[in-house]
């Protein structure tokens, strides 16, 4: 037996670092000229083999190129042409930096290397970490104007600060998955060749964005979702961000991440210094299906506050009452919600201010008079005594001008008094870079958690930024950094002060759905478009980095109110069973039949919801038009497979769903049909998905591993 290698070590003479997970090996080098270089990062090798495979640091191949390595965050100096992680300019007018080593610590798995720059007072560290069991290294940035304070107070003007610069090996054909959507259609995973060229992801609207995710993976072109060696990065950030991936004419594919977009600027005085958020990146020699559950291993692990506790099934008005919502009109839903198996109640938009619709009242948070003449406290009681929870839909972000909070502070918007203010759903943005606006913020919720015991907040977002300034700041952009880590301050603050307290994560639906807006939320609302058959392909790139648990997913009414689309109840919950499940319709309008099925379904997604909570999901393939995800118990003793047939076809009938994730030595108790199936037929042949006739076809199959 040989014992397991140090998860990080630094050699200082030769000074190479080698960062080990249980299935890949990340490795770099100092360069020459004082700036980490990247060696290889893939399938483990000890550290004999390591110390016997070459260096791809090689002289440039002419005057016109660089090395052959790629740096672990370029600077923007040397016989370097492509993007750079790292763009500085001095008060001189110099641009970049030129890098000295100047020392390095390793604790446990965290890895810091420190640069000082060799003409200014410039430091950054590069930092690595690696915990144990995950194959997630995360990376992030420290620079700091190392300048003493009462010396000269030259500024330093920081265009682009990248958390890492990954680099994937020499492959025969290069090939870029990535997540592109809009409004109503987030998620939409996007599997397209890489060209010779500069492809740029970003969001420029200071949230994540429901149009891009700063997420990506690349392969060769050839991975499954089983088989195949991936290269995967995210970035946990919840504002603009970008990442620019760079395959130059050479054969090299390198990328590119950090927050704020093109055109922003920062400023560094003497003793300050910038953070950057991490960007965890994950190699995984086993397809697609690997890397997405190794991803949620690490959002479990290491990323959600609260990963073991039960997704609650939620109730939420807002598909079933819009902003016409009073205290007798949400007991009505409340009632029967609670009747069918709901854990949690959200009172959802109107229900403050003068708010009647999206004209008016966001800011003022405090109950609109003619709806809740008594508060909110009655209908929290009565959502308690139910025996639900009580939640509430915020956007503690935004402003209409027709509100009293506007009207008392119009210098709070983030948009420059020199510009027209451009208006989106008639609101504006609240500037939390301000410290006064934070704790505005902070208070206000704070005072409704404890006016009206509220045990969760739909923390909402409904627009982007525009004309974002700060007249009179000496380093306007910040903002756009400052708001963000804002908004994650008073939610980490309102955590720390309520330990019950939840949160959900929603910017028009998945607007802002990120690894750091999870860290300090419990789910997100996946996206405002309810129609099962839309919601598939959303949950489908949803789930290629984030947990199900994560996944708030609602079933509506029919016809669905963005698509208009008939769908059966049993579709609609086996769709969102899928996820998070919640409930979003017009209660008061389900008939007696379908209550009691829609009672049934939820019992029956309690039954499964350690599984889709926890477990681990393998999403299926099959021909016939079936989708089907198969979420395993961790140690095989249960299994659910969800399937789903939207459109039926003459004459194709749904193929079996093959099980690889089985043991095949094992045999497995169909639990409903009570017959038992040998595990290698499951996994060999597959499972017939027992589909009805017919459009809209679903079907819900549990398994348990049984003694031979
Ligand atoms: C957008 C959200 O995604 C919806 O669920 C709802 O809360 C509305 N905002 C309310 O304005």
């Amino acid at each position: 037996m040989h014992a397991t290698p140090p998860l990080v070590t630094f050699d200082p003479d030769l000074g190479h670092a080698v960062l080990r997970t249980p299935n890949s090996v990340y490795t770099l080098r100092l360069g020459s000229d004082g700036s980490p270089r990247h060696l290889r990062w893939g399938a483990p090798l000890d550290d004999a083999d390591l110390g016997a495979t070459p260096d791809a640091v090689s002289r440039a191949a002419s005057s016109f190129e660089t090395e052959a390595a790629a740096d672990e965050l370029a600077p923007q100096t040397g016989a370097r042409f492509g993007p750079a992680g790292l763009q500085v300019r001095f008060a001189s007018g110099t641009r970049g930096a030129q890098w000295r080593f100047t020392g390095h610590t390793v604790e446990g798995g965290e890895l810091r290397l420190r640069l000082d720059d060799r003409h200014h007072p410039l430091r950054t560290e590069l930092c690595y970490r690696v915990r144990p069991g995950s194959d997630v290294v995360e990376r992030w940035t420290e620079l700091t104007h190392t300048g003493p304070a009462d010396g000269p107070p030259d500024p330093i003007t920081v265009d682009r600060l990248d958390s890492a610069s990954w680099t994937a090996p020499p492959l025969a054909d290069y090939r870029l998955s990535h997540l592109t959507g809009g409004w109503n259609s987030e998620f939409q995973l996007q599997r397209d060749r890489l060209p010779v060229a500069e492809t740029v992801l970003t969001s420029r609207r200071g949230l994540t964005s429901h149009h891009a995710n700063p997420w990506l993976a690349l392969d060769d072109g050839t991975a499954t979702e089983e088989r195949g060696e991936v290269w995967s990065t995210a970035l946990a950030w919840s504002g603009s961000w970008r990442v620019t991936v760079h395959r130059d004419p050479a054969g090299r594919t390198t990328w590119t991440g950090g927050f704020g977009h093109e055109g922003l600027s920062w400023t560094l005085r003497p003793g300050e210094s910038l953070r950057t958020p991490v960007y965890a990146g994950l190699y995984t020699p086993h397809g697609f299906g690997a890397a997405s559950r190794a991803w949620h291993e690490h959002v479990r692990r290491h990323v959600l506050p609260q990963p073991d506790r039960d997704r609650p099934v939620l109730y939420n008005s807002w598909e079933a009452t819009g902003f016409d919502v009073d205290e007798a009109g949400q007991i009505r839903l409340a009632q029967r919600a609670a009747r069918l198996g709901a854990e949690l109640f959200v009172l959802d938009d109107g229900w403050f201010g003068t708010r009647r619709d999206d004209r008016s009242g966001l800011g003022d948070w405090t109950p609109r008079p003619e709806a809740f003449p008594r508060g909110l406290r009655p209908l929290a009681d009565e959502v308690h005594r139910l025996g639900m929870d009580f939640g509430l839909w915020v956007e503690p972000e935004m402003v209409n001008r027709d509100s009293e909070l506007y009207r008392a502070h119009p210098d709070w918007v983030i948009h420059s008094p020199r510009l027209d203010a451009t208006e989106l759903r008639n609101q504006l943005v609240l500037n939390f870079a301000r410290p006064e606006v934070e704790a505005w913020a902070g208070e206000t919720l704070d005072r409704l958690v404890r006016e009206n015991a509220v045990d969760w907040f739909k923390w909402d977002a409904n627009r982007a930024f525009t004309e974002a300034g700060w007249d009179g700041h000496p380093d306007p952009d910040r903002l756009w950094i400052d708001h963000t880590r804002a908004v994650h301050r008073v939610m980490d603050r309102l955590r720390a002060a309520h330990p019950g307290l939840r949160i959900e994560a929603c910017a028009g639906g998945g607007g802002r759905v990120d690894l750091g807006i999870l860290a300090r939320t419990d789910q997100a609302w996946t996206s405002d478009n309810t129609d099962p058959v839309d919601r598939i392909g959303i949950h489908y790139g949803f789930g290629q980095l984030f947990p199900a648990q994560a996944m708030a997913a609602w079933v509506t009414d029919s016809p669905n109110t963005a698509t208009g689309r008939r769908t059966p109840l049993r579709f609609r919950f086996h769709v969102a069973m899928a996820g998070a499940l919640g409930l979003g319709g017009d209660l008061t309008a389900w008939s007696v039949e379908e209550l009691a099925e829609a009672a049934e379904l939820v019992a029956a997604y309690k039954g499964i919801r350690p599984l889709v909570q926890r477990g681990h999901l393998h999403r299926a393939t099959t021909g016939g038009a079936v989708t089907a995800v198969h979420y395993a118990a961790p140690d095989d003793s249960e299994h659910v497979l969800l399937t789903w047939r939207p459109t039926t076809r003459f004459g194709h009938p749904p193929d079996p769903v093959r099980l690889p994730a089985l043991d095949p030595g094992a045999r497995y108790l169909d639990r409903d049909l009570k017959q038992v199936h040998s595990g290698a037929v499951l996994v060999r042949h597959g499972i017939d998905p027992r589909l009805p006739a017919g459009d809209y076809a679903s079907s819900l199959i549990r398994l348990r591993r049984v003694e031979s």
